[in-house]
């Protein structure tokens, strides 16, 4: 893959020559295959603690690594065309990973992400007319609305601040206004904190699951966070009931969500019942707000270690008409800026691994991959793949831009996903960065505070170890 093609103007070239490359866990030496029995259970603190310094160093150049964990026989797939073959030809031998399940499935049930088989077919057809363009581009204003006003407070608001928090906070806001159109947000800092530690017990793997423990051996991670789903779970339930009875009583509603929830289908029988609204309501709190905010939190970050990329940045916002645009149309006008974010997500993809189990054997040009194997595609690995990417290490928002963008391959860069289960919130979370980004960088700057680099963890989202602290200062 070229990066840098022969069109490519002067600044691109400067931003490019900035070459910042922020610091990463490069791999473990050694093999990742078989291990001994020993030597696998010392890995289990790190998959634990950071799953991405599990990761052994010949990953990043290899087509396929197979190894078993505890018995259990794994494949990471970073061959683009395997990946075609295996999530999107195949997609139909593919089985959700038991251990993901029995993290995800009791918080959100039978909600898109952790759904199977015909209740998720039936969900993702009657849902995804929502996510459609007329629709994701009505959830602009919401969008602009919700920034524009955490924006006005951070002006005013201290100027260190951590903005991994900050930021989760604001995509939350962004989020629950296009859900709800603000129905519950006098309570939206109990509710904050109650999305924060349903978040934080989402991502907590058991070890004695990852070991493959018997059932009968209490988990002490499942217990930690049940209450904050429970009060999430009973607000959103309040909030979908009262709509539906406004809704029945012929009252006037906003176009949210959830109003789209509750009239989406196209006969009686595809309607969702309240349990299924729930179900997806709470999977797109999961899915769709610390995702997005990380993207944002690592974009801030790289931004201020280029200055001639911020500088582009903020040029392009500046020239934004804003109060005579529609914020849907925000994003055709900052190129640059997007190309920044997408390649913040290169380097930090929010998800770092798209997990599954296979039902049939697989066998595609010299790969034979047996019925039962886990088999998974990092982004983490596939957008640092030293076969996929120059320069893998470094930030250089240049390869999204203009026409380079058409060199990265198909199945080099999956920050969504892919195939028949690839994000539907995709559209939605690129038009949120967009507004988000033009009111952040046309009134703020953010600089990094602290002396110690930023760590990546993962822990559902790859997120900084320190919380990312920044000074903010107001730009005239
Ligand atoms: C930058 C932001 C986002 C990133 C990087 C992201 C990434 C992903 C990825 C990688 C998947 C596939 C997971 C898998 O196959 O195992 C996924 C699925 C999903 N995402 Fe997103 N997502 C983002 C934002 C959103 C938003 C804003 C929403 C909703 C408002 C959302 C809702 C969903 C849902 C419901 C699924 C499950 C789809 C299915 O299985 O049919 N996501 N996302």
């Amino acid at each position: 893959m070229t990066t840098a093609p022969a069109s490519v103007s002067q600044p691109q070239l400067q931003a490019a020559a900035a070459q910042f490359a922020p610091p990463y866990p490069v791999g473990r030496d050694g093999p990742y295959q078989n291990f001994i029995w020993l030597r696998t259970l010392m890995q289990v603190p790190n998959m634990v603690r950071n799953p991405l310094e599990a990761f052994a160093k010949f990953q990043f150049d290899a087509p396929v690594s197979r190894y078993k964990l505890f018995h259990k026989p794994f494949a990471l797939i970073s061959d683009p065309q395997l990946i075609r073959h295996i999530f999107v030809e195949r997609a139909d031998i593919l089985a959700a990973e038991p251990l993901r399940q029995k993290v995800l499935r009791p918080a959100l049930r039978d909600g898109m992400l952790t759904a199977e088989g015909d209740v998720w077919r039936r969900a993702r057809r009657t849902i995804a007319p929502i996510f459609a363009p007329r629709h994701v581009e009505g959830f602009a204003e919401a969008m602009q609305r919700a920034t524009t006003a955490f924006v006005d407070e951070m002006e005013t608001g201290p100027k260190q601040v951590n903005v991994a928090p900050v930021l989760a906070r604001l995509a939350y806001l962004v989020l629950s206004e296009t859900l709800f159109s603000g129905d519950i947000n006098e309570e939206s800092e109990t509710i904050l904190t109650h999305v924060a530690q349903f978040l934080e017990h989402l991502s907590n793997v058991d070890p004695l699951d990852l070991m493959g423990a018997p059932e009968w051996l209490p988990r002490p991670t499942l217990l930690r966070g049940r209450g904050s789903t429970h009060k999430l779970r009973e607000v959103v339930r309040e909030a979908a009931e009262k709509r539906e009875r406004r809704i029945a009583d012929g009252e006037d509603v906003p176009e949210d969500f959830l109003t789209l929830l509750l009239r989406a289908g196209d006969t009686e029988k595809d309607r969702l019942s309240i349990e299924e609204i729930e179900d997806n309501i709470i999977t797109f709190i999961a899915a769709g707000h610390e995702t997005t905010a990380r993207a944002l939190t690592w974009t801030l970050y790289l931004l201020a270690h280029d200055q001639p990329a911020r500088d582009r940045a903020e040029a392009e916002v500046d020239a934004l008409d804003l109060d005579n645009t529609p914020p849907h149309l925000w994003g055709a006008s900052m190129p640059w800026t997007t190309a920044c974010f997408e390649e913040s997500m290169r380097l930090f993809p929010p998800a770092a691994v798209i997990l599954r189990t296979l039902t049939e054997d697989v066998s595609y040009n010299e790969f034979d991959i047996p019925k039962g194997t886990n088999v998974y595609v990092s982004p983490w690995i596939l957008h640092r793949h030293t076969t996929l990417w120059e320069r893998p290490a470094e930030f250089d928002p240049s390869r999204f831009f203009a026409e380079a963008r058409n060199d990265i391959g198909r199945f080099a860069y999956l920050p969504f996903g892919m195939g028949p289960r690839v994000c539907i919130g995709a559209s939605f979370a690129m038009q949120e960065a967009q507004i988000i980004l033009a009111l952040l960088l046309r009134r703020l700057r953010f600089d990094y505070s602290a002396t110690r680099k930023p760590w990546p963890v993962m822990k559902i989202t790859i997120q900084p170890d320190n919380q990312m602290p920044m000074r903010i200062s107001r730009r005239t």
